[in-house]
């Protein structure tokens, strides 16, 4: 028997490059060797755009035709909607009952979050919960393995220390340990070498139209010891670089000696990446077009997708219920 794999998205906003490199990729990969199950996370996303949620139905729509147009295969794979499957609220209900509120206390991420995010309240009961959820998220499909980035790794650990409790609790052993399968892919940076974000608006958008690409592209910062066209430049800690490894290791053999020797310029370079990029993104696009042109198409897949969720979800509430005795 297939391993079966649990990953989620939260719809609160476009997806980029940093998602195609650093989750997508990875996902459309496994779909091979895993029973896999991919989410739109959107209770999640809510947790932190409750104030406006207005845009979270696009987004659902709009997120979930460039998981389809970079490969995921709704026959392959379970694709579905959060909120689509109630049974997650049911087993975070229960989860929540045994989960010590200091264990969500020391949570990195959350005192992190507080700290960083600007320009919302997250001093919420949801939010505290939100690793909760997560672990509902996780164990209401028995997912053996979880592939996220480094960042997520305390929620995991959460997610097995919850579960443990749960098996000690009751007496019963009903959900594997969670594994997190960490993407091999470094952090890309925004093009202002800043965190890739949303919020910063410093990301390639997998929907880029080919100007916006270029104009983005542009604006990068390379080595700011290279003043002249004429000095060496200093690939490994340029970002422009980076994008190159990452997405055409076949140009990043050539580049650094051009770039070292001063036969290739900044503003040239980008432009390459630029054209690069557009042509990455020109078949996604061309799919992602398509998709969303059949709206009920799509909408077909994810109704399809929260079926075969639901009938997972169900079983595994089933054995919890009798579990717990309620
Ligand atoms: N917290 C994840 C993120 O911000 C999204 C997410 C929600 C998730 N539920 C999940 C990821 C379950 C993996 C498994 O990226």
């Amino acid at each position: 028997m297939k391993k079966r794999v649990l990953s989620g998205m939260r719809p609160t906003g476009k997806l980029h490059l940093g998602h195609l490199a650093g989750a997508l990729k990875n996902w459309v990969e496994m779909q091979d060797k895993y029973d896999c199950f991919y989410m739109v996370a959107d209770y999640h996303a809510l947790m932190s755009e409750y104030a406006d949620p207005s845009a979270m139905k696009d987004n659902i729509i709009d997120n979930t035709a460039d998981f389809l147009a970079c490969g995921l295969d709704p026959e392959r794979s379970v694709i579905f909607v959060q909120s689509d499957v109630p049974e997650h609220l049911e087993l975070n209900m229960i989860l929540s009952a045994i989960t010590p509120l200091s264990w969500l206390e020391r949570c990195p991420t959350y005192k992190e979050q507080l700290r960083e995010v600007e320009g919302r309240d997250l001093t919420t009961y949801g939010f505290l919960g939100y690793p909760v959820l997560q672990a509902a998220d996780i164990m209401i499909y028995k997912a053996n393995a979880v592939p996220v980035g480094e960042d997520q790794l305390p929620h995991l650990e959460l997610t097995r220390e919850i579960a443990r409790k749960f098996h000690y609790l009751y007496k019963k052993e009903i959900f594997p340990e969670p594994e997190g399968l960490l993407t091999q892919t470094p952090r890309l940076l925004g093009v202002d070498n800043r965190k890739m974000s949303k919020s910063y608006g410093n990301a390639v958008n997998l929907s880029d139209s080919p100007d916006e690409v270029k104009k983005k592209i542009k604006a990068m910062i390379t080595d700011p010891q290279r003043i002249k066209k004429d000095d060496p430049g200093h690939p490994d800690i340029c970002n422009v670089y980076s994008y190159y490894k990452y997405f055409f290791p076949e140009l990043a053999v050539s580049i650094p000696g051009e770039c070292k020797s001063a036969r290739i310029g900044c503003v040239a370079d980008k432009a390459k990446l630029a054209d690069c990029i557009i042509e990455l993104l020109r078949p996604i696009q061309e799919r992602r077009n398509r998709i969303l042109s059949d709206r009920a198409g799509l909408e077909a897949v994810l109704k399809k997708g929260a079926e075969k969720a639901r009938a997972v979800a169900r079983e595994t509430m089933g054995e919890v219920r009798k579990a717990v005795g309620i």
